[in-house]
């Protein structure tokens, strides 16, 4: 008995000092089937029979400490061995957690809406899936239009009346369409175009295409609504021209150009030596358009624009590869913090 008594008293003393491994170490040690604690039960034979329940109940006992200590270990260590919960400092501050930002495209695209609000104007939205009418014929593109051609233009193959809209003027025709004047909208959204990838050009991009019609309208109202949005976006010191040009939606059409924000007009690379650099497309809504979309072209008159986000985003931001807008690379984007 007293043999048996100073052999559990020292296991004792040894296993509340356990620090030899993990909880799965200490059973084998001492709980397995050739564990010390099953040995110890062995010894049971050698007592001498009055002493028997006295030695049973301090096996049983043993046993109960030993099987307390391995919960308590396997509470503290998972399999591998690393403290799980009670060793943690909940003090400890938490490794960050890395946040995303809106993507530039993004930021300018708002900061274009907004502008473009105060102004009056409401966004509308449509398909990008278009019919060619909405996209070429209501605006007054011609059958034989280069435009509408495959290599410029991508069509779904199982109904080649369907096609990616290649610019949002298909949104102002079905606004058009309701009837409801008069009409002051801006129309942002993705386009789609058959061109070789390249730094300046892509296969899709992002236009915010404007339209106001009403009585009255004039090309000054136009112009002044333009200077109103470069000046609001590029800042007080940019200077604006208007090129003649040609669309088959608007006459008379336009060209606008902005001072080039690199060398202020004095001449680089980026404006080509010219000192300015072309920003949008613009006119007075053709007749033909008008009255295709059922609008009393006697009655209205009215202006439109359309520019693409990602030149207005690359002159803001002085970015040179238009690529870079769809790759997702996380160093890029991690440098547009905030709003524009
Ligand atoms: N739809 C033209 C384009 O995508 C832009 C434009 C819109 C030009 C309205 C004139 C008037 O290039």
């Amino acid at each position: 008995m007293e043999q048996l008594l100073t052999q559990i008293e020292e296991l004792k003393k040894e296993i509340s000092a356990f620090n030899g491994g993990d909880a799965e170490t200490f059973r084998i040690k001492y709980l397995g089937t050739k564990g010390l604690v099953k040995s110890l039960m062995g010894e049971m034979k050698n007592v001498a029979a009055e002493n028997k329940k006295e030695a049973g109940q301090l096996l049983n006992e043993f046993k109960l400490f030993t099987e307390s200590k391995y919960e308590e270990l396997k509470g503290q260590s998972t399999t591998n061995g690393k403290p799980q919960t009670s060793n943690i400092d909940l003090t400890l501050p938490g490794d960050p957690m890395p946040l995303g930002s809106r993507h530039p495209i993004s930021l300018v695209k708002n900061r274009m809406i907004s502008v473009f609000q105060r102004l009056g104007f409401a966004v509308a939205e449509g398909p990008e899936i278009e019919d060619d009418f909405h996209n070429f014929t209501a605006l007054n593109l011609p059958e034989n239009h280069p435009a509408r051609d495959m290599q410029d233009t991508f069509y779904i193959s199982q109904n080649p009346d369907w096609l990616l809209r290649t610019h949002t003027s298909s949104v102002q025709v079905r606004e058009m369409e309701k009837g409801k004047l008069p009409i002051r909208i801006i129309c942002p959204g993705r386009v789609y175009r058959n061109e070789t990838i390249s730094a300046r050009a892509h296969c899709f991009f992002h236009q915010v295409e404007g339209l106001y019609i009403a009585e009255n309208v004039s090309f000054a109202d136009l112009k002044q609504t333009l200077y109103f949005f470069v000046q609001e976006m590029f800042g007080e010191t940019v200077k604006i021209r208007f090129r003649p040009s040609y669309f088959p939606f608007t006459e008379p059409s336009a060209e606008m150009d902005i001072s080039c924000l690199i060398c202020g007009g004095e001449g680089c690379n980026v404006c080509k030596k010219t000192g300015w650099v072309e920003i949008l497309g613009c006119g007075m809504v053709h007749p033909n358009v008008l009255d295709n979309c059922g609008i009393d072209s006697n009655k209205y008159t009215g202006f439109a624009f359309g520019m693409g986000i990602e030149r207005i985003t690359m002159l803001k931001y002085q970015i040179k590869d238009l690529r870079l807008f769809s790759e997702n690379d996380q160093r890029f984007l991690d440098q547009f913090t905030g709003a524009v």
